[in-house]
């Protein structure tokens, strides 16, 4: 038996990553255009507005994570199949391991460190992020974290009033392992970055004032991400929370595309594919409905991004040759050619611990900080970015 069979099999016998509760969806706010104290720290205004960057496809890209759901079921709910209709269908996306927080990290980090666990880690300043990379191509960015307190908040988890049941003891839910950027030294520690990381009373003010950024990260909390609850519960948050959103200009202009995706699946057995749906104004209408049956990962977010913008990479998963891929309405722009991997060559990605790296919990997998590749050549074709030290 080969080793990924022995640890897929091994797979079997863990627990499952966490779903499923009797909660029922309740709306946080009025709408997404209101502040509300059940997102506890108040808005200090909205971020200034910065030039557009034009991009090749388009002008602004919002992700928006949910947690823990195979593509099976996701993509026979009534509401993931509705956005599927109104966009392009991601068939064979693929999360890049298991448990949730390497997951998170390696969306903008291109790589996941060896991590295979959601305990605090605090990832060191001299590694880059897509945030270096959107800073140095003038690429405006933030991240908005639903019931996150306060701008940039370093703290592993917060509970606040539990506004789903009153009756209730306070509840957590913020969790900074799906927080990305927060994991980063080189965003966390320093202060004007820090402040880009923004709770969902800055996100009402932002959107009021058509002051969202070019490049998003979007994290719902505990409960409308799916974690504590199920596919159904997060769909009911997308009718609240994302519907009016794509009905709005200053969210939703001809230029914006959105990525609807989640972390991981629920079962650890099979491979890692889930739902992955891209909608938006930059989304042609003649291809509303389709499927891109192309391999893509979390690294993918990466790459497209780089490609739109002729952005510079971080040399690691953003430019893998394998796991890379760039989304095809992109790559059809911009004349970069995606590999066709497909079937059983598609990796085994889940597998948990295996990979070694600095933040691998086995001691014989670790590994110092590795360097990035500095010859790669990414699909923005910029240069590698290298931090200090
Ligand atoms: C997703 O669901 C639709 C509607 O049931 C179905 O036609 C399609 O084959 C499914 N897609 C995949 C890749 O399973
Ligand atoms: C706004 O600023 C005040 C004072 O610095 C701070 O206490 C509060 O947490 C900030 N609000 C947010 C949402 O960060
Ligand atoms: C519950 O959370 C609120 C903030 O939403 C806080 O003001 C209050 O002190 C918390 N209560 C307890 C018992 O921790
Ligand atoms: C945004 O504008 C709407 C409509 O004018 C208003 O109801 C809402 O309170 C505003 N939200 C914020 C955060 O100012
Ligand atoms: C990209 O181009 C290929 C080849 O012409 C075509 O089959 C595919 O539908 C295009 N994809 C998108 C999303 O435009
Ligand atoms: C670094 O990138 C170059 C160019 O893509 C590639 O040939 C080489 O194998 C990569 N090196 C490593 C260690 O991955």
């Amino acid at each position: 038996m080969s080793l990924p069979t022995l640890v897929a099999l091994a797979a079997a016998a863990l627990p499952q990553a966490f779903a499923a509760s009797s909660q029922s969806f309740v709306p946080p706010a009025s709408s997404p255009f209101s502040a509300s104290v059940n997102y506890v720290g108040q808005s200090n205004g909205s971020l200034p507005i910065d030039p557009v960057k034009p991009g090749k496809v388009f002008d602004r890209f919002i992700q928006i994570w949910f947690e823990n759901t195979d593509f099976s079921v996701a993509n026979s709910t009534a509401e993931f199949r509705s956005l599927a209709e109104r966009g392009i269908l991601l068939s064979q996306y693929f999360a890049v391991t298991h448990p949730s927080q390497p997951n998170y990290a390696a969306t903008i980090g291109g790589s996941f460190w060896g991590l295979a666990d959601d305990n605090k880690h605090d990832i060191p300043s001299q590694i880059g992020t897509m945030v270096d990379l959107l800073e140095l191509g003038g690429v405006s960015w933030a991240a908005y974290q639903e019931n996150m307190p306060t701008d940039g908040f370093n703290g592993e988890t917060f509970s606040s009033v539990n506004y789903v049941d009153p009756t209730a003891a306070n509840y957590t839910y913020y969790q900074r392992k799906h927080n990305p950027p927060i994991l980063y030294d080189s965003v966390s520690g320093v202060p004007s970055r820090a402040a880009r990381v923004r709770n969902f009373n800055d996100f009402a003010a932002d959107v009021n004032t058509s002051a969202l950024p070019q490049w998003m990260f979007v994290t719902p909390n505990m409960v409308n991400d799916g974690h504590d609850t199920n596919v159904d519960f997060a769909a009911a948050f997308l009718r609240y929370w994302l519907e009016p959103l794509l009905a709005d200009p200053r969210f939703n202009d001809g230029r914006t595309l959105v990525l609807v995706t989640f972390d991981e699946t629920e079962s650890y057995l099979h491979n890692n594919n889930v739902f992955a749906v891209l909608l938006g104004g930059a989304v042609p209408e003649r291809l509303h409905g389709t499927v891109d049956s192309t391999y893509y990962t979390h690294y993918s977010a990466m790459s497209t991004v780089q490609a739109n913008w002729g952005l510079g990479s971080l040399g690691r998963g953003d430019t893998d040759p394998v796991m890379s891929n760039v989304y095809s309405l992109v790559a059809n722009a911009t004349g970069w050619k995606n590999n066709d991997i497909a079937g059983s060559s598609i990796p085994l990605t889940n597998l948990i611990g295996l990979t070694p790296g600095p933040l691998n919990p086995l001691f014989f997998l670790q590994t110092g900080w590795p360097a990035p590749n500095t010859s790669a050549v990414g699909a923005g074709g910029g240069p590698v970015f290298v931090g200090s030290g």
